[in-house]
């Protein structure tokens, strides 16, 4: 289900589709244009003398060519464009995703409750309605790009700006900060995950819930070392911890498919490994490392973690 590759060639919806169309139409164009020069030109070098017309050639090809060619991309890319869905939250599920150095923030609203359910490095979306994401940053320029779904919208500090996704079949997109950001922007991907509107509704109210309790001593070890390690200054596990907001909240971190924006798969080992040193998988982000933690307590608070579905 996963679709890994990231393309502009594969769409996964409605304006995704009329993306790749242009892209199809500049290319197959682009490349009979291409053709038919180099075959022109071939012809023009073996002859010997001036043909006939050549101010024809000059000015059919080199002006009126052109212009009708260039007029008409014009004139379809523009009446295409506006089947575009509009930028409009009316009627939308809002979403709104903030850019981080190098991780995204997500947030909902429940409808249930109204309470605020915040994710990281994920999307999840119903397929078949538009879903409105309200775009921000919290430092420096970042770009969300989801090719096999939607265009790309930069994501500026101090400002919103939105993007509207849809997506018509299920699938996971992947996406990729698409703006220079600094050391770690290669490493700076999510997933857009697109389930039918019942699976989406049922993964929101999952999310709305506060995080599992720790029902056995090693889990009840990881939680505890959550705590005595400060993790909660810069994380939230609602129901354990709450208010920061400097990392990921980690409420539900075991029910997500990556950990570090894209970059390891969730499991026991990979947070294991990422919490004593996150510099090697990722250096420069801002996560510090846990040199001193003994093996049994890493042990006991990545298994916390991975618990958290
Ligand atoms: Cu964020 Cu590049």
């Amino acid at each position: 289900m996963e679709n890994t590759l990231q393309s502009v060639l594969h769409p996964g919806g409605w304006d995704a589709a009329i993306i790749s169309q242009f892209a199809w139409v500049m290319f197959g164009a682009g490349a009979l244009i291409f053709v038919a020069v180099m075959a022109l030109l071939y012809l023009s070098l073996r002859r010997q003398e001036r043909p006939a017309g050549a101010l024809l050639w000059i000015g059919g090809g080199g002006i009126a060519f052109p212009v009708v060619v260039l007029s008409a991309l014009l004139g379809w890319s523009t009446w295409r464009s506006a089947q575009l869905a509009p930028q409009s939250s009316h009627g939308a599920l809002s979403i709104s995703v903030t850019a981080k150095m190098w991780w995204w923030e997500v947030r909902y609203r429940d409808p249930a409750s109204g309470l605020e359910v915040v994710t990281a490095n994920e999307i999840h979306i119903p397929t078949g309605r538009a879903v409105h994401l309200g775009l921000n940053s919290a430092d420096v320029i970042h770009s969300l790009w989801v090719p096999s779904l939607a265009g790309k919208r930069d994501m500026v500090p101090g400002r919103v700006t939105s993007l509207t996704l849809r997506a018509d079949k299920p699938g996971i997109y992947r996406g990729q900060c698409a703006e220079y950001c600094g050391a770690q922007h290669a490493k700076m991907a999510l997933h857009v995950v697109a389930s039918s509107p019942q699976e989406f509704d049922a993964w929101l109210a999952r999310q709305a819930r506060p995080a599992l309790p720790a029902n056995s001593p090693v889990l009840e070890r990881g939680r505890t070392a959550f705590l005595e390690q400060r993790c909660q200054a810069c994380h939230t596990i609602r129901g354990v911890a709450e208010g920061a907001r400097l990392g990921p909240d980690l409420t539900h971190v075991g029910s997500r498919m990556y950990i570090g924006a894209g970059l390891l798969r969730t499991h026991r080992a990979t947070l294991q490994g990422w919490i004593a040193d996150p510099q090697a998988s990722k250096p420069g982000v801002f996560m510090p490392g846990s040199p001193e933690l003994d093996a049994e307590t890493l042990r006991a608070l990545s298994t916390y973690l991975e618990h958290l579905k």
